[in-house]
């Protein structure tokens, strides 16, 4: 059994990745969308979104965080990733709270539905007294979300997995 929890919440299922998920969880990655947002690399293919998968998985069972894959329930279509993230990097700020969607399901509420439910889990499973959440100053769609939830801006930081541009860093105080 997978360390990562399965959650449900209004409209989404919250679930450990499936190997079936590849295609589309590369499907989410791969639209000009966020490749553009992500600025993912061009190179970027289809083992890129499996390993990012299985890294996922790895994090929920080596350190009770990762990403969940997200369903709709009404059409059980696969629809994008959200969840915790805590990386193996010297200057993460903490456990970060992040969403990325398939464009066809943008405009719908799931982001931030889905990083509603992984804030609950934040605080109330992990007991973390702080959330943070990391945006390029430029992506006002993921500001959004992360205000919506509550997160404030902390500051803007050059982090090294991603020297071009820094980053802003937002926070969410537990209450
Ligand atoms: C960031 C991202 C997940 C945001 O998606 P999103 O659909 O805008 O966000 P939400 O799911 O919270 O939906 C909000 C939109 O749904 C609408 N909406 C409809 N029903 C809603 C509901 N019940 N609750 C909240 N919003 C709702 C809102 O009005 C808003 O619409 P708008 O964009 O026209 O203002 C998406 O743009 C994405 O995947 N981007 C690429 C990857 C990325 O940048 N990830 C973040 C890296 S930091």
């Amino acid at each position: 059994m997978s360390a990562c929890p399965t959650l449900e919440t209004e409209n989404l299922i919250l679930r450990p990745f499936k190997d079936e998920d590849v295609d589309d969880y590369f499907g989410v990655l791969d639209s000009p969308e966020v490749r553009r947002w992500l600025h993912l690399r061009e190179s970027l293919d289809r083992s890129d979104a499996w390993q990012q998968m299985a890294g996922f998985l790895g994090q929920w069972e080596l350190r009770g965080t990762g990403n969940w894959a997200l369903e709709e329930k009404k059409s059980g279509q696969f629809v994008g990733r959200a969840g915790l993230h805590r990386p193996e990097r010297h200057d993460w700020p903490g456990v970060e709270v992040g969403w990325t969607l398939h464009p066809d399901y943008w405009g719908r509420g799931y982001a931030t539905e889905a990083g509603a439910a992984a804030v609950r889990y934040g605080f109330d499973e992990l007991e973390v007294d702080k959330l943070f959440s990391c945006i390029l100053p430029e992506n006002y769609k993921s500001q959004t979300v992360a205000k919506r939830l509550g997160f404030e801006f902390l500051e803007e930081r050059v982090l090294a997995f991603f020297p071009k541009l820094p980053h802003g860093i937002w926070v969410l105080n537990r209450n």
